[in-house]
């Protein structure tokens, strides 16, 4: 397994491009299923979790062709209707492919994803949802078994905005008869990625980007070419690696309109922020102030920048508090930061950080995707040597991170 080894104390400078967002391409792509012909996908991000959605869209005879960051879809001749278990359990987003699959050719046998690092994660949602739309949905033996002979349209109010459940219920609402309504749906920049794909594939998708999504649903869909939107939390993941070294990054090709919270946030520590059209420079203060933060649906702060956060509020000046509302268990990250000398305690959904002058660099472990992201960062400003291992789980969401962070001045290598 790799390694991660960083030398702390080097103030980044420099300009970083952003790659495709790892959560709007995987259910874009898995949109391919909707329709016959041949799909094209640019920007498209090189990561573990995009290796993962190909081999489960390859397991159901769908062709794909990858150049580079181009990734070319036909999914005419589906040969099978099942997710399994050793591929959902590699990636939870493969449930994705329920609502597509059963809207396609009307039945799905998909492995129920079962917990995460992070929390249960349950799908129930998504299950209510496509029952609403008049599936039969029977659970055995680990497996969703949904089906239907053609999906109805209907009014569907979600208990909690779920991103996944939201472009699950959309991508089978679109070849569903007649109107659906989906009410508190997720409004996440993802989803709307996914409505104009469907809607550049001949869907009638309005109103994404609020909480009430309308389908209109026609008879069949036609292949796309899109590109994928740049990766917002990858984004968000440099800007707080430039003020917690005390750098000054550009980081290009963003967007910065699906950054607002983080923006604001940044700046309350004291950094510089200077938004351009799709570029954002952040510019490190030499004393960061602490700030309270509290993770909330889209458009508030999002929970994947929560661990990168606590890394910046560990070398704050003062004491701050950091609320996890999403997700009942994303606080693995703070025993690997206790290791590097940071002040923290858990108090329910609650983390108190008093800020310490400096860390200081020691072994630790990646235990998921965005808390190997917060090693790498607390690496980056500890004294002395940081080694992160268990590095697979970066590699799920980040596109060659250590060799973006070295092109910025970092002293970073990634050992076999
Ligand atoms: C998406 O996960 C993202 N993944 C996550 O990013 C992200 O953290 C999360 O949204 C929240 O923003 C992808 O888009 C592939 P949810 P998702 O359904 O859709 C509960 C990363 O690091 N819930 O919005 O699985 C759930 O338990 C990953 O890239 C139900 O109770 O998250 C959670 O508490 C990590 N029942 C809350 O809703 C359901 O049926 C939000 O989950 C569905 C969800």
């Amino acid at each position: 397994m790799d390694k991660i080894i960083i030398e702390g104390g080097v103030p980044l400078q420099g300009q970083v491009n952003i790659s495709g967002a790892k959560n709007a391409a995987l259910p874009i792509l898995v949109s391919s299923l909707l329709t016959e012909g041949q799909n094209i996908y640019h920007n498209v991000p090189q990561l573990r979790d995009i290796d993962s959605i190909k081999e489960l869209l390859s397991y159901l005879c769908a062709d794909i062709q990858t150049e580079g960051d181009t990734v070319k879809i036909k999914a005419d001749g589906l040969c099978k209707t099942e997710a399994p278990y050793d591929l959902v359990r590699k990636m939870r987003a493969s449930v994705l492919v329920l609502g597509p699959l059963v809207a396609r050719v009307k039945k799905a046998r998909v492995s129920l994803p079962g917990g995460c690092a992070i929390g249960a994660r349950p799908i129930n949602l998504h299950l209510k949802g496509l029952a609403r739309l008049g599936a039969s949905i029977e659970l055995k033996h680990g497996y969703v078994e949904a089906s239907a002979d053609r999906l109805v349209g209907d009014d569907f109010y979600f208990d909690m905005p779920t991103v996944t459940g939201t472009e699950n219920i959309m991508m089978a609402a679109v070849l569903a008869k007649g109107k659906t309504v989906l009410r508190n749906a997720a409004r996440e920049p993802e989803i709307t990625a996914l409505a104009d794909v469907l809607n550049r594939m001949g869907a009638d998708v309005q109103g994404a980007g609020s909480s009430v999504i309308t389908i209109n649903g026609v008879s069949e869909l036609h292949p796309a070419e899109v590109t994928i939107i740049p990766d917002r939390i990858e984004t968000g993941t440099f800007m707080v690696a430039a003020a917690l070294t005390k750098g000054d990054v550009t980081i290009s090709r963003c967007e910065p309109d699906h950054l607002r919270a983080v923006i604001n946030k940044l700046k309350l520590t004291g950094s510089e922020v200077i938004v351009k059209d799709k570029e954002i420079r952040v510019k490190g203060p030499d004393r960061i102030c602490s700030a309270d933060i509290k993770t909330q649906p889209y458009p508030g702060f999002p929970t994947d920048m929560q661990a990168q956060f606590m890394v910046l509020m560990s070398v704050a000046k003062g004491l701050s508090v950091i609320s996890e509302t999403i997700f009942e268990n994303r606080f693995i990250h703070v025993s690997e930061l206790h290791r590097l000398g940071a002040d923290i305690r858990i108090s329910g959904d609650s983390a108190i950080i008093k800020g310490v002058p400096t860390l200081s660099g020691a072994p630790v472990m990646a235990s998921d995707l965005r808390a190997s992201a917060s090693l790498i960062l607390a690496g980056l400003v500890a004294e002395g040597s940081t080694e992160v291992s268990r590095v697979y789980h970066l590699d799920r969401g980040y596109e060659a991170m250590e060799k973006k962070f070295s092109a910025l001045g970092a002293r970073i290598q990634r050992v076999r």
